[in-house]
């Protein structure tokens, strides 16, 4: 594998180069305020626990731990609250739940919360009402209201995501680590309106880990001899896209020397700004966090190979994981190519599935949508390519929320195009809701199991 050493980098090298989906701050001043205030302020996360993340990971690529990431396309400001981060937490601790007992591995749980702000679009601007505005860009960039002047990209708006980056990562650890994720509380996790078929599966399995607990008990193993069993490490991702922000919370580790993204534990960079001569991958590659990349299908082989030798120069495993969003259909045609290129380079890279961003579609009602067969047609693909190629299919990426919208179609309890319109909240991409998850983590399960036979039957 082509293995530049890292060449030198700065936090603000990524300012020379060509930047994609990025805002044109009109105000410099209000900028150059916002970035020192927010330079001044205490990294969100630390780089110890980026390490140890970057290890479950590793493992994960070796097909000794999953990876369960997920939640909102795009955290609000309006939809802050301690509930809606409890019910998402809430969702995902289920969903790792039903994934480790199919698959028997840790399940490392990564959210896509505490920071998933800033959104790329497809068109720069658009037309409301026959008035041309800036579009939506995530919170942290404008304000969703479609007038000019609630679009126009506002600076102090990255103090308010900080604020609520860290209040939300707050709780997030003492969800974690003060006893809601004790495995004790297992059936406390359901939320009230799931009450159907996946539910009643739920409650089975929470049974028969309830029925182990149990015989732990007796055996002396409690919370209180085994602190594993009272505390989940939960980590925090979104896209690096807004570069001011990342480089204004980028930190020194005082025991490596190296630098940290200091907003999150993983970030990722997006299918539109993977340029490997671009910004975001300039700043990404000089970081010590675990980094994502999307992969999409126009992703070429010669491009991962560069970017593989960009983000990864030392082959490190964990450090990075390739995000398969091909759309259902499309992955026969992709994933087996940029599977070999890997292979062929001798990288170390974590696969992970996101079969939301291939597979969205306007529904009959006008709304944007994602047909709940269509992400799980991905997955299934994803997993049988994995197999067939002998590799690892290492993790999921879902848009999701612990609430009861109804933004995507489909699954058990069938959401219709007419139902789009009664709870549709997402601020951007529609999101699975806490029942489809939870199907959807029962199909994967399935998925796990069988890889696990068919690697076992060829051994
Ligand atoms: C996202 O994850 O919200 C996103 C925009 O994805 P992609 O870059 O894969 O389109
Ligand atoms: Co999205």
């Amino acid at each position: 594998m082509t293995r530049a050493t890292a060449a030198a980098w700065t936090k603000s090298d990524w300012r020379a180069k060509p930047r994609v989906q990025m805002p044109a701050y009109l105000d410099q001043a209000a900028l150059n305020a916002a970035e020192t205030q927010l330079a001044k302020y205490p990294p969100l996360v630390f780089a110890g626990e980026a390490r140890r993340l970057k290890k479950a990971l590793a493992a994960a690529s070796r097909g000794e731990a999953f990876l369960l990431q997920g939640g909102d396309c795009a955290e609000s400001f309006a939809e802050f609250s301690a509930d809606n981060i409890r019910d998402t937490f809430k969702v995902m601790l289920q969903m790792a739940m039903v994934l480790t007992y199919g698959a028997k591995v840790p399940v490392v749980k990564v959210g896509r919360m505490a920071g998933q702000f800033a959104k790329p679009r497809s068109a720069p601007t658009e037309v409301i009402g026959g008035v041309e505005m800036d579009s939506y860009k995530g919170d942290i960039i404008n304000d969703i209201a479609p007038t000019i002047e609630a679009r126009r990209p506002d600076p102090a708006r990255m103090l308010q995501a900080y604020t609520q980056a860290a209040a939300s990562l707050n709780l997030l650890r003492a969800f974690s680590t003060g006893g809601f994720a004790d495995i004790h509380r297992v059936h406390s996790w359901t939320l009230g309106f799931t009450d159907h078929d996946d539910a009643e599966k739920y409650r089975d399995l929470a049974n028969r880990i309830q029925d182990s607990l149990d015989f732990m008990t007796a055996a002396g193993l409690t919370s209180e001899t085994n602190h594993q069993l009272a505390t989940v490490d939960f980590y925090t991702s979104h896209e690096a896209l807004l570069l001011e922000y990342e480089e204004a919370l980028c930190r020194v580790d005082s025991t490596s020397g190296k630098w940290l993204a200091g907003s999150g534990h993983m970030i990722w960079i997006g299918d539109r700004t993977r340029q490997p001569d671009g910004a975001h991958v300039e700043f990404c590659r000089g970081v010590l966090n675990p980094i994502g990349l999307k992969c999409g299908p126009t992703t070429t082989e010669e491009d991962l190979k560069v970017l593989m030798a960009k983000l990864n120069p030392e082959n490190e495993p964990g450090r990075l994981t390739l995000i398969a969003r091909f759309g259902a259909g499309k992955v026969g045609d992709n994933l087996p190519r940029l599977i070999r290129t890997v292979q062929s380079e001798g990288a170390n890279v974590l696969w992970s599935c996101d079969p939301m961003h291939g597979n969205v579609i306007k529904s009959s009602t006008g709304y944007k949508t994602r047909p709940f067969e269509s992400i799980l047609r991905e997955v299934q693909e994803f997993f049988a390519i994995h197999r067939s190629e002998g590799t690892v299919p290492g993790g999921v990426h879902f848009e999701m929320t612990g609430k009861d919208v109804t933004e995507c179609t489909g699954g058990m309890r069938a959401v219709t195009d007419e139902d789009l319109s009664s709870r549709y909240h997402t601020a951007c991409d529609p999101r699975l809701n806490a029942s489809q998850s939870l199907e959807l983590a029962f199909l994967v399960a399935e998925e796990l199991q069988s890889s696990r036979e068919a690697l076992r039957a060829a051994v």
